[in-house]
């Protein structure tokens, strides 16, 4: 059973649902029971065994329910087109522990760039979560598959297969050969790296800044086409609008989050102040219509919270206070530090906690005021 279980699964809310994933090194059959149900990793009813890392994608309403699951491995002997040979079945239940209604604890990484352990201690200097973000240039860039192998390792220690777990797409991760299969090798919803999500009383959304230059880089050679990509995600914010009732809108929602690695509200200088049209209609479509509480971010490498009066930062007006919440140097060992989140009825704490095991500092975001 080692063989196969060497990673607790990854749990992570993609839109109604949780893609539970794992790296599994072995060729293999990959499916979940949640209580009597089974879901199985499968392309158009083919089960599915080249695959490193296999996903399954369960309704998030019946795993809260069930609060617990139980991974099934068939390993593969030969796969041949008749009689194929397979194994015993090995399997592993596993605990879930659905989002609590108060006090919420959420840790978020991002700028790893391929640390694993420095991460792992920022997070730990925090405490017990309820749920992992994982936002982005988790690993340095998308050149060699296996070190996607680092955000399973990451969600492994700190959520135990146990809790559920946000990701989002970095600049960095458009690097590199395996950037095009980024989306297999991670959670998406029908090939996106953009969605919304559910998880207990929070709704969010993941926008996906892509690159952080404008297409035509020379650092690029001509291998990214991120300008339609970022429209599309134009006309997706409009979609979510559309259909407010079944998503921020929705009954028990109580907190309305933004994630994504690129602050796009922010004023960037060149070559990096890029999309001031698409980035101007995101920000106005949340502020006007989403009304988020807090967006939360990476990539500048640094500790902040900037509020939406903040004119020097904010073009175009801002959607919500915005948090930047990791930061990495790369010493001799390296230092790392993230930001944990604690989600209440009427505040928001962020709390910055380093590799060192230090809490950095910790601030207070009133969210009683609904109207904004
Ligand atoms: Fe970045």
């Amino acid at each position: 059973m080692s063989d196969f279980f060497k990673h607790n699964p990854a749990v992570f809310a993609v839109n109604k649902h949780y893609q539970i994933m794992m790296p599994c090194e072995k060729a293999c059959l990959f499916f979940v029971r949640v209580g009597d149900k089974y879901y199985y990793d499968e392309s158009n009813g083919i089960m599915c065994s080249r695959n490193k890392i296999h996903k399954v994608e369960v309704p998030a309403n019946e795993l809260d329910n069930a609060k617990q699951y139980t991974v099934c491995i068939r390993p593969i002997i030969w796969r041949k087109a008749y009689f194929s040979k397979t194994k015993t079945v090995v399997e592993k239940t596993f605990r879930f522990y659905p989002i609590p209604e108060n006090n919420i604890r959420a840790y978020h990484i991002s700028d790893a760039h391929n640390n694993i352990n420095e991460p792992i201690k920022a997070a730990e200097a925090f405490g017990e979560i309820d749920f992992l973000i994982l936002n982005g240039d988790v690993i340095e860039d998308s050149s060699n598959p296996s070190k996607f192998m680092n955000i399973f390792e990451i969600c492994s220690k700190l959520t135990k297969g146990e809790k559920p777990s946000i990701f989002s797409r970095g600049n960095h991760d458009l690097r590199g050969n395996y950037a095009e299969k980024f989306a297999s090798y991670t959670p998406a919803h029908n090939g996106n790296t953009y969605y919304s999500f559910r998880i207990g009383n929070i709704w969010g959304i993941l926008l996906d800044c892509g690159e952080d230059k404008n297409d035509n880089h020379p650092e690029y050679g001509f291998t990214v086409a991120c300008h339609p990509f970022r429209k599309r995600q134009t006309e997706f914010l409009k979609s979510i609008i559309e259909n407010k009732e079944t998503e921020y809108d929705a009954k028990d929602v109580r907190h309305k989050i933004v994630i994504s690695h690129n602050a796009f509200s922010h004023r960037y200088h060149s070559p990096f102040d890029i999309e001031q049209d698409i980035f101007a209609d995101w920000t106005k479509l949340l502020r006007e219509n989403v009304k988020p509480e807090i967006m939360i971010c990476g990539h500048a490498h640094e500790l902040n919270i900037y509020y939406p009066d903040n004119t020097e930062w904010n073009t175009n007006g801002s959607v919500c206070p915005v948090v930047i919440g990791s930061t990495i140097k790369k010493s001799k060992p390296v230092y790392f530090a993230g930001c944990g989140y604690i989600f209440s009825d009427d505040k928001i704490e962020i709390i910055f906690t380093d590799s060192n095991g230090e809490t950095l500092g910790k601030e207070s975001l009133d969210i009683t005021d609904k109207s904004n």
